[in-house]
């Protein structure tokens, strides 16, 4: 297997008037999650034994409308985002999303994306494509049953999501991604079975390491299957090489079969950390702004927006948190930090 480093893509300019943070990284990408529910309890996100032990979920009345949701949008806009992630939870979940995705979609020069856990797409993939959604990504962290009810804690027909993720493809949301996260000793065994469904497909697998967002999923680092053994993994059975990133804060380092059968990603998030590029900010369901995935606390917008805060007001708010940034939680994680009491991945959007 050769080795080339990979991450060659320099910072774009941000343009005049932007705001950078204390590291000097700009806004790009904002990840809006539009519920905190969901219908799976997967074991790395809301395992059910965490949901049983008194989680609160938000009332609908705590949620940002879709009217708030567009209003903020917008602004983030103009302080740089050219792409946007609708994220939950399940985003599905939320009624109506497609009326969401409409209002974003109808910005000039914005990605649109969504991530779900494709339970219900294969009803819903026409209408998101409709609606003007770009691209899509399902999670998926195995093929068989067993090892699917295993991760996501749900007895739910790995098939339903095969029909969603094909569904997709058909009503034009393709190259489809498909993010499989890997736990040791729990699904790594899936990893060439997955490997050789979607191989040719014309989508995108991408292999997550299993991180220590939150504080439910009992994180240990013996659960973490490096990336770089995921690739070796791989390579003997079916040669790839790697290919550059598209932009410079791509999260997944892309490889491809040597083969021409398509591509695969790695998002290494613990053991080749990538703050440094990192220019994206999340949005949880209630309004609140986090500028890490892991972060301990967010910035609340939605007081200021439903008392009559002025869009200047919000913006200067939001360019002021983002000035004030100083997070690399990925680069400085250890034993220690894994158990601080950050914020639920369900929560804050993946
Ligand atoms: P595209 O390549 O444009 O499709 O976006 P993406 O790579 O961000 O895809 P996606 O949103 O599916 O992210 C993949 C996964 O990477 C997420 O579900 C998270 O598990 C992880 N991830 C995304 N952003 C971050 C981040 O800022 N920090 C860390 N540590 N992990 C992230
Ligand atoms: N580690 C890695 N990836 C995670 N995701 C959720 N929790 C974790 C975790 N602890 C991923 C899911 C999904 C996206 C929303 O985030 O697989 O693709
Ligand atoms: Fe639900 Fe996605 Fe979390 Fe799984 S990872 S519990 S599908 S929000
Ligand atoms: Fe960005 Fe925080 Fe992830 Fe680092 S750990 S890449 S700063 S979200």
């Amino acid at each position: 297997m050769n080795v080339i480093p990979i991450h060659t893509a320099r910072p774009q300019p941000p343009g005049a008037n932007l705001p950078l943070d204390t590291l000097g990284r700009h806004i790009s990408d904002l990840r809006i999650s539009v519920t905190d529910r969901c219908n799976f309890h997967c074991t790395y996100c809301m395992p059910e034994s965490a949901i049983n032990c008194g989680f609160k979920f938000l009332r609908h009345d705590e949620l940002l409308s879709f009217e708030e949701i567009e209003r903020l949008a917008r602004l983030f806009v103009a302080q740089g985002v050219k792409r946007i992630r609708i994220t939950g939870g399940e985003p599905l979940l939320r009624r109506n999303i497609e009326q969401l995705i409409e209002k974003l979609a109808s910005f000039p020069g914005v990605e649109i994306t969504l991530t779900t856990n494709g339970s219900m797409l294969a009803h819903k993939a026409k209408a998101l494509k409709a609606a003007g959604l770009h691209r899509i990504t399902v999670s998926l962290d195995a093929l068989d049953d067993a090892t699917f009810r295993h991760m996501t804690g749900v007895d739910f027909p790995v098939r339903d999501v095969l029909a969603g993720i094909d569904a997709a493809g058909a009503a034009g949301l393709d190259p489809v991604k498909i993010n499989m996260v890997v736990k040791r000793g729990a699904n790594d065994h899936a990893i060439l079975p997955m490997v050789r469904y979607f191989r040719g497909s014309g989508h995108t697998l991408r292999f997550i390491e299993f991180m220590d967002v939150g504080t439910a999923n009992g994180w240990k680092l013996g659960e973490v299957l490096p990336s770089r053994d995921i690739i070796r993994l791989i390579d003997s059975e079916y040669p790839v090489e790697p290919v550059n990133p598209k932009h410079f804060s791509e999260v997944a380092k892309r490889w491809r079969y040597k083969d021409g059968a398509g591509e695969i990603g790695v998002i290494s998030s613990v053991t080749q950390a990538f703050c440094s590029s990192c220019t994206r900010l999340r949005l949880s369901s209630e309004g609140s702004l986090f500028t890490c995935l892991f972060a301990q606390k967010g910035h609340s917008l939605r007081d200021l927006l439903r008392n009559g805060g002025s869009d200047a007001e919000l913006s200067a708010t939001i360019a002021g948190i983002w000035q004030r940034r100083d997070d690399r939680y990925s680069e400085i994680r250890t034993d220690n930090t894994a158990g601080l009491k950050k914020v639920e991945m369900h929560y804050i959007g993946g």
